[in-house]
């Protein structure tokens, strides 16, 4: 298949495209930053939203996965407005090209953050029926709400057919050095204490970036067509598991300090990938540890290559 990705050279898209290229698919990187890891994939460095540009470089593909968005929600709190652009209304013009070339099927990067985090009960499982939260703490969760709903739009107006995926929160290799997980490798390393608030028994489910990449080639199947995918870690870790793992890999203790607790402070709930399973036959292949220690290889040799931040 020709398969483009907007986003391509990014954290998640570029591992996107290495699992669509293991495929055997023909890939295109559609993204304002040159590729940094030497894919033999064709690279178009253009903005998602230049319409025209979008619809001339989708002619005859088959797929579109519409990855590419501002993912870092500091940014995203600072500068809301070019944010949003690139984040929701980009998403109508990878529609809109995507009606206008009849391109088969376009697959949406979303949010596990669409959930929300203020749950009245902590215990419930959320699967794709849980509804989307009408009280976001975030405008970058407005903004993948809105995203999703235009992809089904353009599936309910036009007949387009797309896929919306889920993601919980990746970390591996090539993760932006401002994420919890190179930030706790970076302090061990270098001896800097880790500040926590509250008791650190707050859990997220951690999704290992090749097991959400091979999630997102999945989605393609043709049972992935017009179905919303949440694709999540298995197990919940909590931060303090994250650094006793990362002690026990580093052989280094970590100095870590507790603080108050903030207050709000989302204690993290189950997310259920069942559905991904399923219908498409997806499931993680790699224990949060094994991807752990994967990553931890690649920093570290990333750092002793010169390339500071594991970036
Ligand atoms: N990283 C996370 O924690 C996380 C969690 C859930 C969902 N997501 C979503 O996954 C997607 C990828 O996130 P990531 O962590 O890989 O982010 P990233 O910042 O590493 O990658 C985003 C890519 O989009 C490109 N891009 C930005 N603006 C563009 C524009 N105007 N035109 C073309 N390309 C543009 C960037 O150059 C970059 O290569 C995003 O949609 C993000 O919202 C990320």
């Amino acid at each position: 298949m020709k398969i483009l990705v907007t986003g391509g050279s990014g954290f998640i898209g570029s591992h996107i495209v290495d699992a669509l290229l293991e495929q055997g698919h023909h890939v295109k990187i559609y993204d304002i930053e040159s590729p940094k890891y030497g894919q033999p994939a064709e690279f178009i460095k253009a903005d998602v939203m230049d319409l025209v540009r979008l619809v001339r470089e989708s002619v005859h593909y088959d797929a579109i996965y519409h990855i590419a968005a501002e993912a870092n929600v500091n940014r995203f709190h600072d500068s809301p407005f070019y944010s949003n652009l690139i984040t929701s209304c980009a998403a109508i013009n990878v529609c809109e090209a995507a009606r206008t070339n009849g391109v088969g099927r376009v697959l949406l990067a979303s949010t596990e953050w669409v959930y929300g985090s203020d749950p009245s009960n902590p215990d419930v499982v959320i699967t794709e029926e849980t509804p989307m939260t009408d009280n976001p703490d975030h405008i970058y969760t407005s903004s993948k709400i809105a995203a999703e709903l235009f992809f089904k739009n353009y599936q309910k107006m036009y007949g387009l057919t797309q896929t919306v995926m889920r993601f919980g929160i990746p970390f591996g290799e090539r993760a932006r050095p401002e994420t919890v997980t190179p930030i706790f490798i970076r302090k061990i390393l270098d001896n800097e204490e880790i500040t926590i608030h509250g008791d650190g028994s707050q859990t997220r489910q951690f999704i290992y970036v090749k097991d959400l990449a091979g999630g997102c080639a999945a989605c393609l199947q043709p049972q992935g067509a017009n179905e919303v995918f949440n694709l999540n870690g298995r197990d919940r870790i909590s931060v303090v598991d994250i650094i006793r793992n990362l002690e026990e890999i580093l052989k280094k203790k970590a100095r870590v300090t507790f603080i108050e607790q903030r207050s709000g402070q989302f204690k993290g709930r189950l997310i259920s990938s069942e559905k991904a399973k399923r219908l498409i036959g997806w499931e993680t292949r790699f224990s949060y540890r094994e991807a752990l220690e994967a990553y931890v290889r690649w920093f570290v040799g990333q750092e002793s290559a010169g390339k500071a931040g594991g970036k």
